[in-house]
């Protein structure tokens, strides 16, 4: 069977996504449009309004992803689309657009799970070598989470948040700072200007040998420290709030960078690749690159477009399973919350 053009869609939360790809895993097209305007006044993703967007700008996306790929619809040999996990009206729209698309061409279709997606993401870049087993973090609005991949796609989870994701500390935090939502990009822009010593923010877990993460800690720490700075001076400085931010994403990266090393280095693979909306990150995609040099380990960061959301992470994942002879009936229904990997924790 060939396996390419492939057409993939992703629509899991406020992203809605296509892509094409060729059957050699390279991307022809690779559109966006984030919905993050529609959900900023709301301060967090509201799913109604989740639903009611992808609706609307699906077709015109995946026209867009057919059109810069220089495809036809009836050249596509595959579509894929993400069945969990994920808000459930929202994955219903690219679900259930992609079987459509698939009857209505004859086609194969192919599920996809959105984490897998993020850790496929490491796979579409050609000059990045990649080999397997390696460990796979992915850190997002929704996860954050330790992975062992190999190349038959087993994935173990070593382990993961035992509360809010990293993403989610970012966000809830440059809530309580006032920096709206979603919070992540600011905070690492303000975060540049500002003391990373000035706070002692704790990185929970640090010393246990758990894989595991606890970000919630550290949120309540962010909030004592600004209810005690407004009670000392009143309002917070611009200064301040740099500061805050300098010592919040030093913690957030140090928790994520010491298990993604502790993992590379008691499983003995050597080989790490970031994933999810965090590894947009400045300081992240510094400090991984740094220990990972200084601990034999090589890095595979993805370039910021494929560590948000996206459909090419989509169709690598995609493409991945159909190379195994793997397809999926159009019965498939969306799984909100849906498993990654057997749960083999240390
Ligand atoms: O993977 P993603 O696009 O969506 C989910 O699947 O959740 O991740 C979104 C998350 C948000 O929490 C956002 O604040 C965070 O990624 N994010 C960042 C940065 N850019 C986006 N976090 C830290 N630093 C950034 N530069
Ligand atoms: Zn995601």
């Amino acid at each position: 069977m060939t396996l390419g053009p492939l057409l993939a869609i992703e629509t899991s939360c406020d992203e809605s996504a296509a892509a094409v790809l060729d059957d050699q895993g390279r991307v022809l097209s690779n559109v966006v449009h984030s919905q993050i305007k529609d959900h900023a006044p709301y301060g967090g993703v509201v799913p109604e309004i989740a639903s009611r967007e992808h609706l609307a700008r699906l077709p015109g996306l995946v026209r867009r992803a057919l059109d810069e790929a220089g495809v036809a619809p009836a050249d596509l040999q595959a579509v894929a689309a993400t069945y969990g996990p994920g808000l459930i009206g929202a994955l219903l729209v690219g679900l259930q657009y992609a079987k459509g698309l698939a009857q209505g061409l004859n086609t194969t279709f192919i599920g996809v799970h959105h984490l897998e997606g993020h850790l496929m993401a490491g796979t579409l870049d050609p000059a990045f070598d990649l080999a397997f087993p390696f460990i796979g973090l992915v850190a997002s609005g929704g996860h954050s989470a330790l992975y062992r991949v190999e190349e038959d796609l087993s994935i173990q989870l070593l382990g993961e948040t035992r509360d809010d994701a990293a993403g989610e500390a970012f966000d809830k935090s440059a809530k309580l700072l006032g920096l709206g939502y979603p919070g992540g990009a600011v905070i690492d822009r303000r975060a540049a200007q500002g003391d990373d010593t000035r706070f002692d923010f704790p990185v929970s877990l640090r010393d246990r040998g758990t894989y595991d993460f606890s970000f919630s800690g550290l949120k309540t720490k962010v909030r004592l420290t600004v209810e005690k700075l407004q009670a000392a001076q009143g309002a917070l400085s611009d200064q301040d709030v740099d500061d805050v931010c300098a010592c919040l994403r030093k913690a957030i990266v140090e928790a994520l960078v010491s298990k993604s090393v502790l993992a590379c280095r008691r499983t003995q693979v050597h080989r790490l690749v970031l994933g999810g909306g965090v590894v947009a990150n400045s300081r992240l995609r510094e400090e991984a690159v740094r220990r990972g040099a200084d601990n034999d380990i090589a890095v595979y960061v993805p370039p910021r477009p494929l560590c948000t959301d996206n459909a090419a992470m989509i169709g690598a994942a995609a493409l991945a399973r159909l190379r195994q002879g793997r397809q999926h009936a159009l019965t498939l229904a969306p799984r909100p919350s849906l498993p990654l990997g057997d749960d083999g924790r240390a």
